[in-house]
């Protein structure tokens, strides 16, 4: 069991982390509200998996569960979903001294965080994620969002949860290429603040990870929450994790969303950026080498075809550029990240084309 606090003032909580923690869920939450009736916010699949299963952990510390189930999928994240979450939870009879459980990945973190943050001005929400993402990334920092039919997360707010509790044994069920995706982010913690967790995924690859999960998100947690505590409102350090992003969210754009995953889009540039700033002397010698191996190792492309002209015009629209700048997450070594701030015109040499 390991347990990290957020230090955020008024809005402060705690992340649970432990294996088998779902069928205890309950003994948590009692904690961590007064109420006895919770709305859990869930989508089709990760309900069909765990839905019984976490219900029946919940009435039997006393609370009562209305289990509001939404069909999974990025498309869902919008703004008909969310209505129609709005009316269930009235329908249930919600109030704002309930409490919202979000349980499933980031999508449904998102969205429920912000049904959460808005139905009746807000409703205390607690995080139960169920993908790597979403355990590493997504249920830590209160970002909540849905997309608008113009663009991700365009409609959103920060709320905090007052609890996350991570159960790494629910990832068993995830599908590979889910895994594969969430690697991205994994390998972005260990990149640019964490040695010692780059070094354990060098020594591990996609099925003997499964034995050290606990340590892994732990690790990943304690960093999301360092810079979080440091920049609740996203103004500064909080963008050394776009560490790989501006590069990939561009190949996510570039080839289609969903052609590429989130997690494949970051691994690969990551893996071109440092390319670029090893050749350039601004990181240590060795590195790219290093992180492809990795990269590689929990089955992410390193490098795509498009060209760095095809992929500038999906970086103008990165919420990163400001007028004429925009700044780079760039690693001097594993383990160390800097911002570099440029001119757009210098751009283009920082984005490789084929594998080096
Ligand atoms: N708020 C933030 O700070 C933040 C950070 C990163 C990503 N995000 C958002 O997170 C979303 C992506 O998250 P995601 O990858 O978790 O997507 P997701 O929630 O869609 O989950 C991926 C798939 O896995 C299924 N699933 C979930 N848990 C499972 C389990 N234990 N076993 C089997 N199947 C399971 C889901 O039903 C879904 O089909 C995006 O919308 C992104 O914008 C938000
Ligand atoms: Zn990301």
């Amino acid at each position: 069991m390991k347990h990290i606090h957020v230090e955020l003032g008024k809005d402060s909580y705690d992340i649970h982390i432990e294996n088998g923690l779902l069928d205890r869920a309950g003994d948590y939450i009692r904690n961590l509200t007064k109420s006895r009736t919770l709305a859990v916010i869930t989508d089709s699949n990760v309900d069909a998996l765990y839905g019984q299963r976490l219900e029946t952990a919940l009435t039997g510390a006393g609370f009562r569960v209305h289990r509001l189930v939404f069909p999974a999928g990025e498309e869902h994240k919008c703004a008909a979903t969310l209505l129609d979450l709005y009316q269930q939870l009235s329908d249930a009879g919600i109030t704002r001294s309930d409490c919202i459980l979000t349980f499933g990945g980031g999508v449904t973190g998102d969205l429920g965080g912000f049904a959460a943050a808005t139905f009746l001005r807000g409703v205390p929400f607690i995080q139960i994620p169920t993908t790597i993402i979403s355990q590493v990334d997504s249920s830590v920092g209160g970002k909540v969002a849905i997309d608008l039919p113009s663009g991700k997360n365009q409609a959103g707010n920060f709320y905090q949860p007052k609890g996350v509790l991570i159960d790494p044994m629910l990832l068993s069920t995830l599908p590979k290429r889910f895994i594969h995706d969430g690697m991205g982010e994994v390998i972005k913690y260990g990149c640019i603040r964490d040695l010692a967790l780059f070094e354990l995924l060098e020594k591990l690859d996609d099925q003997s990870i499964f034995d050290h999960w606990e340590e892994i998100i732990e690790r990943c947690c304690q960093s999301k929450a360092d810079i979080v505590e440091h920049d609740v409102f996203d103004m500064g350090e909080r963008m050394i994790l776009n560490f790989g992003h501006t590069i990939g969210h561009a190949i996510e754009g570039c080839y289609g969303f969903g052609h590429y995953t989130h997690g494949e889009g970051v691994a690969a540039g990551m893996s071109m950026l440092t390319g670029v700033t090893e050749a350039m002397g601004l990181t240590k010698a060795g590195t790219t080498a290093r992180l492809r191996k990795v990269i590689k190792q929990y089955g992410l492309p390193t490098d795509v075809d498009a060209s760095a002209e095809d992929l500038i015009p999906y970086i103008s629209n990165d919420k990163k550029m400001r007028g004429n700048h925009i700044t780079l997450v760039i690693i001097e070594e594993i383990g160390k990240a800097r911002l570099l701030p440029l001119v757009a015109e210098d751009l283009p040499k920082y984005i490789r084309k084929k594998d080096a």
